[in-house]
């Protein structure tokens, strides 16, 4: 008999930023979506966002993709499961390089789980988060998929590569695993909904968290890392990314591994293919919001890359799938979740 029940997607770190709104993009595609998360970065009440955008709540188990056994007796009980979209890791740079650990741990450990327990559980599909940060600092720009990989600047860096790797000779070895590998750019704002949106634990690391917590005040003033690069302002340049339509990429992923037979993995970048200055971003968000963002210029970074911004190209063509958003709209988005988030805030 034919099955026309929803297809089963397993999505790791579902309650992290990237992970919630990939999680509502699967739900309303039609996909049968199973979150787990193990908290470490993320808080529960993301679900009531995503059960409140869907009108569904998805299925949730807190453990730790470290956890062999717990992740054995999960795909056990939820049997059926056709793909894994692999989020859970760890993601401070700066961190990485204090407990480099860690970060092996979780980012590698949790991985080899996974393509340990696939074939076992007949789940044929990965799609795995990886980042702009292979290339490093690429020698053409705009950088496509054939770059040369770079040598990592911390260990966060190194566990994208090592995981890439990873996954290439898993499935090199293995015909019954398929796997898509999203290389990100700089992903930022919100569901416009601002139900759902990033919720940095602590002080933000990434640029636009700290711009929106300085207009709101939690901040008295951003500090822009260098502003002696060889760029126009001189001020490091990035591709920033609509969470949203990243989130759309991994539906076309996801289905793409389940249509097809790929017999190697396949790696796609997703941005934009426009490069903004830091402070072109930090502008632009003025603009939009008519909230003032004080900033002061501070030494360099360790660590950061000057320019970095995506051929996109491979993925409209292949995956036909491209980022829609303005970064004006997704700035709007990412002030009105950090509205919504202190509203809720003070209603407690
Ligand atoms: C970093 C990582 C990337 C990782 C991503 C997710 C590097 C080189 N890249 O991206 O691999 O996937 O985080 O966590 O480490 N900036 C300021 N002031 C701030 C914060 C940032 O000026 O308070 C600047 C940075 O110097 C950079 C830009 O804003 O030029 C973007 O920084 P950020 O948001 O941290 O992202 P990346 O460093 O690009």
């Amino acid at each position: 008999m034919l099955d026309l029940s929803p297809d089963k997607i397993l999505v790791t770190g579902g309650a992290g930023y990237i992970g919630s709104h990939t999680v509502v993009a699967l739900m309303e595609a039609g996909f049968d979506v199973y979150v787990v998360d193990n908290l470490s970065n993320s808080n529960i009440e993301v679900l009531n966002g995503i059960e409140q955008i869907t009108g569904k709540r998805p299925l949730f188990e807190n453990i730790d993709c470290t956890d062999y056994v717990a992740m054995d007796k999960f795909f056990t009980k939820h049997e059926g499961i056709k793909a894994v979209i692999h989020f859970a890791a760890s993601k401070a740079v700066g961190e990485s390089v204090t407990v480099p650990l860690k970060y092996y741990r979780n980012n590698v450990v949790g991985l080899v789980n996974l393509l340990e327990l696939m074939p076992i559980h007949k789940v044929q599909g990965l799609v795995f988060s990886s980042s702009c940060t292979v290339y490093g600092q690429p020698d053409i720009l705009p950088v496509d998929e054939t770059a040369p990989i770079k040598k990592a600047l911390s260990p966060y860096g190194n566990t994208k590569q090592i995981c890439e790797n990873i996954i290439f000779d898993t499935v090199h070895a293995n015909n019954a695993l398929k796997s898509i590998i999203l290389r990100y750019f700089n992903p930022i704002g919100a569901h416009p909904s601002a139900l759902i949106g990033e919720l940095p634990n602590g002080v933000p690391n990434n640029l636009v968290p700290f711009v929106v917590q300085t207009a709101a005040g939690v901040y008295k003033k951003i500090r822009i890392f260098g502003d002696d690069y060889n760029t126009p302002d001189g001020t490091c340049i990035r591709d920033y990314i609509n969470v949203m339509d990243l989130a759309e990429a991994h539906v076309s992923a996801v289905k793409r591994l389940i249509d097809k037979d790929l017999t190697m993995p396949e790696v796609f970048n997703l941005g934009t293919g426009k490069g903004l200055s830091v402070m072109e971003l930090i502008k632009t968000f003025e603009a939009v919001t008519g909230m003032r963002v004080p900033y002061e210029i501070v030494g360099r970074r360790e660590g950061d890359i000057e320019q970095v911004w995506a051929n996109p190209t491979l993925a409209q063509k292949v995956l036909k799938w491209k980022a829609k958003t303005s970064v004006e709209d997704t700035l709007a988005s990412a002030w009105r979740w950090q509205q919504h988030c202190m509203e809720a805030k003070n209603d407690k």
